[in-house]
């Protein structure tokens, strides 16, 4: 008995060390009742107009989360000479920093003060899943915004040229589970890629080959055709998953066929474990949906920030 109490209370200290706080599915229920409704109704306005938008927001939730935890940091604008994540290098496509926005104005109106940007973008996240047609689930809330973002910390993100052993490095230093990689990476069945992200892959490759091997030679000559070695046009490239704008699981599909478009895609094969996981999901969408459910609410408590920000742009 004396051993179980002892034993308890250390998974309480360790969840408090490595939560901070905690996150609750009814943390804004008296505070700001339409929370959900409001924020899910300035995502499919801005969706209506502009078909990227799901995409967007759903890559801003996860660089948010993986540069000082979910805390609105990829928000922060730059000020005087500190340089914010948004300005640093893999910010290629991150936009739709808008829709934010205009939600968090909405929420505003209707309860001032309350609610944390950083809970907005998770929000905004699920609802462009939901919204692409893919599985929904309840957020948890309580998040607090961070009064600090440099471009340098953008390097903590994992690399589309990274190998699996990078990969699961950079999941394990958040908490996040093989399987948590394997169902994230499913969010690349949405959204669209510059040529720059895979280039490695189809100019020297290495040493001995020109193109990667893993790449299926048909899809590499299509990247290559899109992708020319002296391209000029600057906004160059193909969505990560040509099939469809659905958010289904046609992704593991893909790289079961050679057809994964990053280095990091196409590695998930390189190890028994992930690989399982990639045949599992593309046998299984409801498989790939609830553990995507799942591992999303596991990244999105990362714990962050210290403040609720009045406008997500810059700290109070
Ligand atoms: C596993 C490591 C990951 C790597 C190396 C990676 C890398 C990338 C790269 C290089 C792009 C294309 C950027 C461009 O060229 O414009 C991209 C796009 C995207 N990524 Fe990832 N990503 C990873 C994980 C994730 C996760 C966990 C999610 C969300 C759950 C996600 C969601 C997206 C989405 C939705 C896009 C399309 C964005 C748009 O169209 O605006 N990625 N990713
Ligand atoms: C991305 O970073 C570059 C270089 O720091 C900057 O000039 C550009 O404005 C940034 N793009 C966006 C969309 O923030
Ligand atoms: C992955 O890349 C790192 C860094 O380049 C290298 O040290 C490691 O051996 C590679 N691992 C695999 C499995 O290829
Ligand atoms: C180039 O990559 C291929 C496939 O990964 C590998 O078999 C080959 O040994 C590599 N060559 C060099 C010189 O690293």
């Amino acid at each position: 008995m004396a051993i179980m109490v002892t034993f308890l209370n250390l998974i309480t200290i360790f969840s408090l060390v490595s939560i901070g706080y905690s996150l609750s599915l009814n943390y804004y229920e008296k505070t700001c009742h339409d929370l959900e409704y409001i924020v899910a109704k300035a995502v499919k306005d801005a969706a209506a107009r502009d078909k990227t938008v799901p995409a967007a927001l759903l890559r801003m939730h996860f660089h948010d989360c993986f540069v000082r935890g979910c805390d609105a940091s990829v928000l922060l604008y730059s000020k005087g000479n500190n340089k914010a994540e948004k300005d640093g290098p893999p910010n290629i496509s991150l936009h739709a920093f808008y829709v934010i926005d205009e939600a968090k104005r909405a929420v505003e109106a209707k309860c001032p003060g309350v609610v944390s940007c950083a809970d907005i973008l998770a929000l905004a996240a699920r609802d462009a899943v939901f919204l692409s047609g893919g599985p929904r689930w309840d957020v948890p809330k309580g998040r607090k915004d961070g009064r600090t973002s440099k471009a340098s910390e953008t390097r903590q993100l994992p690399a589309p040229t990274f190998n699996i052993s990078q990969l699961q490095q950079s999941f394990s230093q958040r908490a996040l589970s093989v399987k948590d990689l394997v169902a994230l990476s499913g969010g690349h069945t949405l959204g669209f890629s510059h040529c720059s992200s895979f280039r490695n892959r189809i100019q020297n490759f290495n040493a001995t080959h020109d193109v990667d091997p893993s790449l299926h030679p048909s899809f590499a000559a299509k990247l290559k055709s899109i992708c020319p070695l002296k391209n000029k046009a600057k906004n160059a490239g193909t969505t990560l998953d040509p099939s469809s704008t659905t958010f289904d699981n046609t992704y593991y599909k893909l790289i079961l066929q050679q057809k994964g478009l990053f280095s990091s895609d196409q590695a998930l094969l390189d190890t028994p474990k992930t690989k399982h996981l990639v045949s599992k999901f593309a046998r299984s969408q409801e498989a790939f949906y609830e553990a995507f459910a799942k591992s999303m609410i596991k990244m999105g408590s990362i714990n962050g920030g210290q403040e609720v920000r009045k406008d997500c742009r810059k700290i109070n």
